[in-house]
């Protein structure tokens, strides 16, 4: 198990409290994105990777090969993964540091806003194109055995 937590502070994984939340989700539409924009949203209070964060298991390892993307929701919040090798994995929220819409996994390379055309990379969430300045907010993530895991 490799630690790829941002903080460094990784929680004791409990097999009792792990809930697969939801494993591969489709990439919501365009249409709910912008209808998510329609009102920009605050940027929620959302815990970081810490003490209180606790652990998801969203997919399978299999639903995320090396170099790929994908979006899963967690308590009803969208987040974007990333795996960057065969040890690591990356977690963002799908918040736009922009003006608040869903950011989405799409077919580019980085991940992309449909509102205002911001991207993202998914090496570590910056902002590379568009009006968005802030990069998206990280949280931690692991691979442990056929399950990752993100802190939330
Ligand atoms: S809300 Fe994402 S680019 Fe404007």
């Amino acid at each position: 198990m490799t630690d790829s937590t941002p903080a460094g502070i990784r929680p004791a994984l409990s097999t009792t409290s792990r809930r697969r939340v939801l494993a591969a989700a489709p990439v919501a539409g365009a249409a709910a994105a912008l209808a998510a924009c329609s009102a920009p949203a605050e940027p929620q209070a959302v815990p970081t990777a810490g003490t209180e964060a606790e652990p998801h298991v969203v997919a399978a390892v299999s639903d995320l090969p090396r170099g790929s993307k994908l979006s899963v929701e967690i308590d009803g919040r969208n987040y974007l993964l990333f795996r960057p090798s065969e040890t690591d994995v990356l977690a963002y929220r799908a918040l736009c540091t922009h003006q608040g819409c869903q950011v989405m996994v799409g077919e580019a390379e980085a991940f992309q806003c449909p509102c205002h055309n911001s991207e993202f990379s998914p090496e570590d969430g910056a902002a590379i194109a568009g009006p968005a300045d802030d990069p998206l907010e990280r949280f931690a993530a692991e691979i442990d055995g056929d399950d990752v895991v993100v802190f939330v």
